[in-house]
Formats: C-alpha cells, sequence, structure tokens
C-alpha cells in the first residue's frame, strides 16, 4: 500500500483488494446513484478499481482510496479523474482534471469529502497541476456545497451527453478553480 496523502482525519492511498467488494456495494447502493444515470454492476466496479488504481500507479495522482485513519475503515474515494480529448463532453477546454469524491452514505455529512478534496488540491498544485473542474448534477445540493466549500467558483451549466433530454439529471454544472503553484 502506498499513502499519497494524509490530512488529519484520512489516509488517501492505492487501492487494495479489501477495497473491492465496499466499493462494489457503494455503486450499487440506491442514496448513493442518486445522481447518476445508473447503479454500477460488480463487474464494472471491479473494472473500475483496476483502472483507477492503474492510474495512480502510473502517473502519482488520480481518484484515490481514502480510509479512515483512526479505525482504518474504507470511506470510498476522492481524487483526480483526467478527462480527455476523446471523453463523450464536448467541452472546448479539453483535456482537463476533474476532481472528484463518492463515499459511503454512513460518513456523510462529516466534512470528510472536503477535508480529502482541499488536500487533492493542495498535492494537485504541487505535482505542476493548474487548474481543475468539478462536474454535477444540478441537483446534487451535497456536491455542490463541496466545491463551494474548497473555493471552486461556478464555472457554467451543460447538458450531460448520453441522456435524453427528459432525464432529469441532463442539466449539470461545471466548477473551476486555478491552483496556486
Ligand atoms: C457528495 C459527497 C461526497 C459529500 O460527502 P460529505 O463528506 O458528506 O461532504 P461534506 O460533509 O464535506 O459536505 C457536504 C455538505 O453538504 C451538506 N448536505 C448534505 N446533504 C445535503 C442535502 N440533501 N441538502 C443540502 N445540503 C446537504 C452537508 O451538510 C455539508 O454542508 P455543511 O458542511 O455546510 O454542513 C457524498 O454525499 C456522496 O458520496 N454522495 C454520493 C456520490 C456523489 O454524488 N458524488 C459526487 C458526484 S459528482
Amino acid at each position: 500500500m502506498t499513502i499519497y496523502i494524509e490530512t488529519d482525519r484520512l489516509i488517501l492511498r492505492d487501492w487494495d483488494e479489501e477495497d473491492l467488494l465496499p466499493f462494489q456495494q457503494m455503486n450499487a447502493n440506491q442514496q448513493v446513484r442518486r445522481f447518476f444515470p445508473s447503479l454500477l454492476s460488480y463487474r464494472r466496479s471491479e473494472l473500475d478499481m483496476q483502472k483507477m488504481d492503474e492510474i495512480i500507479k502510473e502517473h502519482g495522482i488520480g481518484l484515490f482510496a481514502v480510509e479512515l485513519k483512526e479505525t482504518g475503515g474504507w470511506l470510498g474515494f476522492i481524487g483526480l479523474n483526467y478527462i480527455s480529448e476523446n471523453s463523450k463532453y464536448s467541452f472546448e477546454e479539453l483535456p482537463f482534471y476533474e476532481i472528484g469524491w463518492r463515499l459511503i452514505p454512513e460518513v456523510w455529512g462529516n466534512g470528510i469529502a472536503s477535508e480529502g478534496a482541499e488536500a487533492v488540491l493542495d498535492y494537485a498544485a504541487t505535482h505542476g497541476i493548474e487548474e481543475v473542474y468539478s462536474l454535477t448534477a444540478e441537483q446534487n445540493v451535497s456536491s455542490i456545497k463541496v466545491m463551494e466549500k474548497i473555493n471552486m467558483q461556478l464555472y457554467d451549466h451543460f447538458e450531460y451527453p448520453e441522456l435524453s433530454n427528459y432525464n432529469p439529471l441532463k442539466k449539470h454544472v461545471r466548477y473551476y478553480k486555478k491552483l496556486n503553484k
């Protein structure tokens, strides 16, 4: 296990085999996936976890597994996702880094996402990343709160690709932050 970031309460690290089952359960939870188009199958979660781990090991930055220091318990992930020019999005600014978070419901509302995300922004700045975006559905108030708590600014509204115009999750927001070198 390699630790990349440490905060008062959290360890952000690469992924471990033992993270797989809680990660699969989190991604199959209706409450967690409320603002996403679908639940994720256990197989899809397994592939996603492998990919996140490979990216961290190769680039030293990515979507980190989050562990509570005090208990060693697995809480979810917080980190950066590289959105390439070939992505499903049609933004002019591609490629860019997106900061994102997904935590188990048991720990929501304790400032965990904000604490981890703040540390990820510092880490990103020391790794030469100059700007970061964050994307979410307009209804995802808690995620938007995290963006605001880490001093990101509303950048624009956009329509999420691959969803019908009638889908209530179609309308998304994009937040932005320029990082200090
Ligand atoms: C988004 C998420 C990571 C936030 O994690 P968290 O650790 O609870 O975040 P924080 O405690 O740092 O901040 C959340 C803020 O939203 C508030 N909040 C939570 N639910 C809310 C709601 N339904 N309405 C209004 N505010 C809400 C919290 O009170 C807190 O604000 P405060 O610090 O001013 O009290 C977590 O809710 C989650 O994993 N959601 C499911 C996955 C997801 O949607 N990820 C983001 C996709 S872009």
